[in-house]
């Protein structure tokens, strides 16, 4: 299963609502960007907002935590309507959040930044719903993709096969047509896309094209063409 989840960063702050209309039809989920001015060098939005958006959609919420002290806040972004959270592992404390998110009814993400290596999360892959390899450094929207963290997604891909878990794969930043391919072969199932979507005056089209590309290097199979 293919998810193709646009990120909100790269839309209209002054229209949200409308922003979520335009491209729910090609659209999965919802990536919520939480920035707190701390864990990232950049400001967004948080539960109240969410609360709004929940009023227009009823997509699957996919909030992505970048903060020092997201377990401040899970309470509140279950209230709002979230239905899943990620946290960063770089935060710590990995371990009671994960378990935090799972109470409050929301599927539990951990995060890792680009220069975190996989082993940071290997101990919470049995106790997580999703695991999100961060393609840029996490902070603002229009980055370029780094591939150099595809042998890490490779990694995760086969851990999570070899323990046969149900958690989901996400990647985070830079994906577009072009590199849709090479995470999909790579083993990533969910695909975040921010600018690539939202930049394009058809962003319901943009993630339709985002999605082709991946489901076509998906057909051809790992690691080929
Ligand atoms: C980056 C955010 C991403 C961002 C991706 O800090 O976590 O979700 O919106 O944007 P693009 O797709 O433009 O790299
Ligand atoms: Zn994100």
């Amino acid at each position: 299963m293919l998810r193709i989840v646009p990120s909100l960063l790269s839309a209209d702050f002054g229209g949200l609502a409308e922003a979520v209309g335009e491209v729910s039809s090609g659209a999965d989920w919802l990536h919520v960007d939480v920035m707190d001015g701390h864990f990232v060098p950049n400001l967004t939005i948080g539960p109240p907002v969410v609360a709004s958006l929940r009023r227009h959609s009823g997509l699957f919420f996919d909030c992505h935590l970048m903060m020092d002290n997201p377990g401040d806040y899970l309470e509140a972004f279950a209230q709002a309507g979230a239905d899943g959270c990620t946290v960063h592992v770089e935060v710590g404390d990995t371990a009671s959040l994960l378990a935090e998110t799972r109470r409050l009814g929301m599927r539990a993400g951990v995060a890792l930044n680009p220069d975190t290596s996989f082993r940071a999360i290997e101990p919470f892959l049995a106790h997580c719903d999703l695991v999100l390899c961060m393609t840029v450094f996490p902070g603002f929207g229009g980055q370029s993709f780094m591939a150099d963290v595809l042998p890490k997604i490779e990694q995760a891909r086969a851990a999570l096969d070899r323990a046969r878990s149900p958690a989901e794969l996400e990647v985070d930043g830079g994906i577009d047509e072009e590199t849709a391919p090479l995470v999909v072969r790579a083993g990533a199932r969910v695909l975040v896309a921010g600018s690539a979507i939202f930049d394009d005056e058809r962003p319901w089209e943009a993630a339709r094209r985002i999605r082709l590309a991946a489901e076509k290097a998906l057909a051809r199979g790992p690691r080929q063409g």
